[in-house]
């Protein structure tokens, strides 16, 4: 008995752990964190994280494991009226996320195949940066890497082998957990300006901290955990009901941000020490990781393995992306599963090919100077995906009724509540959706 739970425990940290790790922890922060001053952006982030994202990954989990179903429908059961169109602000921001999601995936594939072929073998870093931007300025490339990249996925979730796909989650998460030790192994004792990298990280500097510094930070923190969108809402829901939520909301966070964390402790010492710039936005992890295999004894099979687990990686997340949408589509349009996933693999293959050219630097697909890629990665983080978790905690500490929330957060109604969930509902009614109301309305002018 003992053992049965203590394994489903692993089981269910290992699934939502899949979901969340992801581009997000390996690519999306350090490029961020190099852009918004390091040590200042992670400082914010790891507040923000335990502040706003905990709340509303708690109360994802709640109101997905008091109800047992879909997302859109959970919303529908708890009240009637127009919180259903939550639902719907999921489905669409899973539309654009995964339009340029499978477009960075799409660059590991391409990674992957260099590394294999000992493309960078003996190159410089300018040359390295070069190859990359012939890469993205040919068009045709970055697209059909794009496409296969979406095509696996697809496949993937056509054949619903979501026990296949789990399965190999709790054996390739580790691996690319114990890789990526080694490379900051690597980073921190072989390089020679590796000081500069860690301090450009770790040491607080709290004057580089602006409106858009806590802005950016939460959206990352909301899409690294995979949050405002209704996932986790309906990995919740699969949760059993004695497994205990705070905690394991505590444990996915701190995981998370580790493995971000770690990411940065690759990139950054190899960035100053081949004289790369922090701030060069999503090229970062490709420009500066075959830099690292070119010195490392054994790198040309590191970055193989490396560029792999990148992309198995991206595909885990991909996967449940692309899946959220299927769900929707083929049971409120009640289409056949596999017509539904072609059709909207179809339609984000145009936005996902259209995010690939926008950044060929041809002007194609560029609103306002910026290119369609670069929009749709803010726009979904930093508006979408704030304003759906800002919904999901304003009904879980206020529309929800409040014993569903305690019998969730604590595993029991009767008892006084504990002093862990009146901070936590606390943090959930007041603390989180204020927080983010007031950085909206400071951020369009009205405060
Ligand atoms: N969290 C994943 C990452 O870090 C991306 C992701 C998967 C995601 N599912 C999501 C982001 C749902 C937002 C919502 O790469």
């Amino acid at each position: 008995m003992a053992r049965g739970e203590f394994n489903s425990r692993i089981g269910t940290f290992a699934t939502v752990a899949g979901s969340v790790v992801g581009l997000g922890n390996l690519w999306r922060f350090p490029y961020l964190a190099g852009e918004n001053g390091g040590s200042a952006f992670l400082l914010v982030y790891l507040c923000v994280s335990l502040l706003v994202s905990l709340p509303v990954m708690l109360s994802e989990l709640s109101i997905g494991r008091s109800q047992r179903c879909n997302a859109m429908r959970a919303f529908k059961n708890i009240a009637p009226g127009p919180w259903f169109l939550v639902g719907f602000l999921g489905v669409a921001a899973a539309y654009v996320i995964t339009s340029f999601y499978m477009v960075v995936g799409g660059w590991s594939l391409e990674f992957l195949r260099a590394s294999v072929v000992g493309e960078f073998s003996g190159k410089s870093s300018d040359e390295i940066k070069n190859y990359f931007d012939l890469f993205l300025a040919g068009g045709t490339g970055p697209t059909l890497q794009a496409l296969v990249s979406l095509g696996i996925s697809l496949v993937v979730v056509v054949l619903g082998v979501s026990k296949g796909i789990e399965r190999f989650n709790k054996i390739l998460m580790p691996a690319l957990f114990v890789l990526i030790l080694i490379l900051v192994c690597n980073s921190l004792f072989c390089l020679p300006e590796s000081w500069k990298g860690v301090t450009f990280l770790l040491k607080p500097d709290f004057e580089k901290i602006s409106l858009q510094t806590v802005l950016t930070a939460m959206g990352q923190s909301f899409f690294s955990l995979s949050l405002g969108m209704g996932a986790m809402l309906t990995y919740g829901s699969y949760i059993s009901s004695d497994r205990n939520l705070p905690k394991t909301a505590l444990g996915i966070v701190t995981f998370d941000s580790l493995v971000a964390i770690l990411s940065g402790m690759v990139i950054f010492p190899a960035v100053f020490s081949f004289g790369l710039e922090p701030t060069q936005g999503p090229t970062l992890l490709f420009n500066t990781m075959p830099n690292i295999f070119q010195q490392m004894p054994g790198g040309y099979g590191f970055s193989i393995l490396f560029f792999l687990l990148v992309y198995f990686a991206a595909v885990t997340s991909q996967v449940s992306l692309l899946e959220t949408v299927t769900a929707f589509a083929s049971e409120e349009l009640r289409m056949k599963r596999w017509k539904a996933c072609l059709a909207i693999a179809l339609t984000m293959s145009v936005t996902g090919s259209m995010c690939a050219l926008s950044l060929s630097g041809h002007g194609w697909f560029e609103i306002g100077g910026k290119p369609l890629f670069d929009i749709f990665d803010s726009v979904s983080s930093n508006v979408m995906l704030p304003l759906g978790g800002f919904f999901i905690v304003l009904f879980a500490g206020w529309i929800m009724p409040s014993r569903v929330l305690q019998s969730q957060l604590t595993n029991s109604e009767n008892e006084s509540p504990s002093i862990n969930y009146v901070v936590l509902r606390f943090l959930i009614r007041f603390v989180s959706p204020i927080f983010v109301a007031l950085l909206f309305l400071t951020l369009i002018g009205v405060i």
